[in-house]
């Protein structure tokens, strides 16, 4: 059975996705014009969205990937786990680049982090905003559209590791949960 199939909806198209990337391209460009920034792009689900930005940023930038995780319910709530080796931060422009901002535990923590790691300034680039799920005070800087507070897949959002390589975000049906 294809992956499509077990969408309820497609809510963001490809060819939305790649007019939201675009925009979001265009005001980094501007922004940090000479400011050489590090991106900082967060695995797994921020590749597609990454990959595609930053053929769009022009001008000279550094790039690294890094694998964050945040525990939670009893593992006392805000401790961020560094999965991989984190780049020399000391003195950086730093765009972190995800996929999604829910409750804003991670990339608060995140954000926290990289200042701690003497970065110049941090600043958060993300697809999606699910201003609903917020329970921590962050924003981000750069986002490319506000969703409702549904679980969405695609374009590197999981459930339970799959759907990530759809080229669209849809809303799953609520039986694939259920199963
Ligand atoms: P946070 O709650 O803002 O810390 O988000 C943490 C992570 O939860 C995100 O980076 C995603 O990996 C995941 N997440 C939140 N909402 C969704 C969703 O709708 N679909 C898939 N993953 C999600
Ligand atoms: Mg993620």
């Amino acid at each position: 059975m294809s992956l499509d199939a077990d969408l309820l909806k497609v809510c963001i198209s490809k060819e939305e996705i790649s007019e939201i990337v675009s925009k979001i391209a265009k005001r980094i460009n501007e922004d940090y014009k000479g400011r050489d920034p590090l991106f900082i792009c967060l695995l797994k689900g921020a590749v597609p969205f990454a990959t595609d930005l930053l053929k769009e940023i022009t001008i000279k930038c550094k790039i690294e990937y890094v694998k964050v995780s945040s525990y939670d319910g009893i593992r006392s709530t805000g401790n961020l786990k560094i999965e991989s080796k984190f780049p020399e931060l000391k003195g950086e422009n730093v765009i972190i680049v995800d996929d999604i901002i829910d409750t804003g535990k991670t990339l608060l923590e995140l954000k926290k982090l990289v200042l701690e790691k003497g970065a110049k300034t941090v600043s958060l680039a993300i697809l999606l905003d699910k201003p609903k799920g917020r329970k921590y005070d962050v924003y981000a800087d750069y986002i490319g559209t506000i969703i409702p507070n549904e679980f969405v897949v695609g374009y590197g959002l999981d459930y339970n590791e799959h759907y990530r390589n759809l080229p669209y975000i849809g809303v799953l049906k609520e039986e694939i949960y259920n199963n």
